[in-house]
């Protein structure tokens, strides 16, 4: 008989320094407050000094542990999403963590879809743990994106923030836990949120080392519009796929980017702004982290019941986007 696999418990981390709005100016920046909060709904972000990925990864992994109340030794798989990894190419993240939290010598991979990655990610534990080989699946989203960003570039700086979040995927009620799931990507469309230098296309060399193209360069509209375009539809997709209308939905958690983002597809999905959950103010867009986190926070305040229908969406570069469709357990 096929596995109900559910979030069994939830973890979240961030780096101690908070950098407001207010402390870009005081760097020098051409932009304020107003601007950003008027455009964004950020107020603030978390940015790491002598934290990295895989330590707030770690951190955020204890929690989960604890929230699941399993025994670390029964974790059989640790998946990490991200795209700024502690080391440019290899070990990853998820060996790090691995060993940081003295798990057994299971098996350990880090996924790369931009700001989707966590979605990514459950889906792929989901399917191994209904494979039937593994009992719990850590899966982390993560993210430092304040060591890639230009901190030259007002448009993109002041959006991303650093941050941790994860989950431990087990088995749950039969009919609970993740009902559907919908994935997808836009390759075409790679320039629009990228890294142009340091990757094996174009190395650095002592010529670009100062280029702005070492760092995230983004088409801040198209990504926009892409966002705004497709999130609806997925979703309608995956509730299709579970049996489900939009009207059954209990909670949002949708990936923090733009509060206007958020604010259209809630009115599209006819949600009430009590169903939505939004913290984009106080951590800005944590990437791959960015909706465990959120997870993590509606689940310590005790938000999310049994039985409720919990719908998560998240699109960033690549482009990728995907939604789950999750009934809480
Ligand atoms: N402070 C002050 N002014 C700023 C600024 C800042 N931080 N960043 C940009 N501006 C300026 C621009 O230079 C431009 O000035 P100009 O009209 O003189 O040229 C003006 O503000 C408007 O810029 P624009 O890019 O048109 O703003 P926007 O309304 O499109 O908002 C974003 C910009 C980035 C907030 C918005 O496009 C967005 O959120 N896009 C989606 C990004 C996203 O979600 N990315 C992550 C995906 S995971």
């Amino acid at each position: 008989m096929a596995r109900s696999i559910g979030i069994l418990g939830t973890g979240k981390a961030v780096p101690k320094k908070a950098f407001k709005n207010d402390d870009f100016v005081k760097h020098g920046l051409d932009t304020s407050d107003e601007w950003i909060m008027d455009r964004t709904g950020i107020r603030q972000r978390y940015i790491v000094e002598d934290e990295t990925t895989s330590s707030l990864c770690i951190e955020a992994a204890e929690h989960a542990i604890k929230s699941a109340g399993i025994d670390r030794d029964t974790i059989d798989a640790v998946i990490v999403a991200t795209t700024t990894p502690d080391y440019p190419v290899f070990p990853s993240v998820a060996c790090l963590v691995q060993a940081g939290l003295g798990l057994r010598e299971v098996a350990a991979f880090d996924l790369s879809a931009a700001c989707s990655g966590f979605i990514y990610a459950t889906e792929v534990a989901t399917q191994m743990l209904k494979g039937g080989h593994y009992r719990h699946i850590l899966v982390l989203g993560a993210d430092t994106l304040s060591r890639v960003c230009d901190w030259r570039d007002r448009s993109t700086v002041v959006l991303f923030g650093d941050g941790a979040g994860a989950v431990i995927l087990g088995d749950v009620k039969k009919g609970y836990g993740v009902l559907s799931t919908k994935l997808g990507s836009r390759g075409k469309d790679f320039d629009k949120l990228i890294i142009p230098i340091g990757g094996t296309k174009t190395p650095i060399t002592a010529e670009n080392v100062d280029s702005p193209d070492r760092y995230l360069k983004m088409d801040g509209k198209a990504v926009y519009k892409f966002a705004v375009n497709i999130i609806v539809g997925i979703i309608e997709e995956a509730l299709t796929l579970a049996h489900l209308k939009k009207e059954d939905i209990t909670f949002f958690v949708p990936h923090q980017a733009n509060k206007r983002i958020i604010e259209y597809a809630r009115e599209k999905l006819g949600l009430s702004v009590d169903q939505v959950y939004v913290n984009i103010d106080r951590y800005g867009n944590t990437s791959a982290a960015s909706i465990p986190i959120a997870l993590s926070e509606a689940n310590d305040k005790g938000l999310l019941k049994s039985g409720d229908v919990v719908v998560t969406v998240g699109f960033g570069a690549g482009l990728t986007y995907g939604t789950s469709i999750i009934k809480w357990a």
